[in-house]
């Protein structure tokens, strides 16, 4: 296992590792890493030469009130994960490697970028847009690995990847969840006791609407109604959002047809937590 802190080392080494034909996956990350991040890793290594995690906590996709600096950092276990799970390279720089003194480009996203989280944290996915942008670069990978845990991040990757004609492939992993269905997030080690048990109120509240789905559901209004009561009934509990969205473009849905995702995003106590299901309606 290398650990790599500067942009220009990790630059040659990926040219290098280009160079010999070798196929790169890489799996970008803000460390913490958990078994989510596991199975990311996992699928890498099953299809590439060399697994590169990058850890960085980038700031430019925080905001005022998000704590950039309280984020959580545990780069010596995230290296033992990485490892564990099959990574080879562990990129880990500090922000003055990404971002240069002077510093003043951005990728800036469309219209995907202004809904759901994006109105809830204006700005951050340009910060993730950018930050994703430079370490594509950085890594040179011909494979790049997301978790559908945060889906909208990963439809805006795969459009940046696309529309910048990036030359890597993009993969979506699925969700990896606790045995009571709540969604594997760095930010569950905030949650108290009660509070990680009201967390798995929001899988079940997506869980139900889908159930009903299957069962011949189509109206959005009554899914979203019943999903919003059930996460509600948590103590401490509050909704920023529950939509029922196009898979594709993230435009909300009022009469399901075709593939949709259902989302989710509220606050338990102090902790903010996103969720989201994949359905197809037949
Ligand atoms: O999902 C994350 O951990 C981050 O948003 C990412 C993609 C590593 C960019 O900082």
């Amino acid at each position: 296992m290398t650990l790599i802190r500067s942009a220009k080392r990790m630059a040659a080494m990926a040219h290098r590792l280009r160079q010999r034909g070798k196929r790169i996956g890489v799996v970008p990350t803000m460390g913490a890493l958990h078994e989510g991040h596991g199975a990311l890793i996992r699928a890498a290594a099953s299809q590439n030469d060399v697994v590169i995690v990058t850890v960085f906590v980038n700031p430019l996709q925080f905001g005022p009130h998000d704590d950039f600096r309280r984020y959580p950092r545990t780069l010596r276990r995230d290296v033992q994960l990485a490892r564990a799970s099959g990574a080879k390279i562990i990129f880990a720089p500090g922000v003055g490697q990404i971002y240069p003194k002077g510093f003043q480009t951005t990728v800036r996203v469309g219209a995907m970028a202004r809904r759901w989280e994006g109105s809830s944290r204006p700005g951050h996915f340009e910060g993730v847009a950018t930050v994703v942008a430079i370490l594509l670069e950085l890594t040179r990978p011909t494979h790049a690995y997301f978790g559908q845990k945060d889906y909208q991040q990963s439809l805006i990757v795969e459009r940046l990847i696309r529309d910048l004609h990036l030359p890597v492939r993009f993969h979506r992993v699925p969700t990896v969840r606790e045995p009571d269905g709540l969604a594997m997030s760095s930010r569950n080690a905030s949650l108290s006791p009660v509070e990680r048990r009201q967390a798995a109120s929001i899988h079940q509240a997506l869980n139900g609407a889908a159930r009903r789905i299957r069962a011949g559901e189509r109206d959005a209004a009554r899914l979203i109604d019943g999903m919003r009561r059930l996460i509600s009934e948590a103590p401490g509990a509050r909704i920023d959002y529950v939509a029922i969205v196009d898979a594709k473009t993230l435009e909300p849905v009022w009469r399901l047809r075709g593939r949709v995702a259902l989302l989710a995003a509220a606050w338990i106590g102090r902790t903010r937590l996103i969720d989201n299901l994949l359905v197809d309606v037949s």
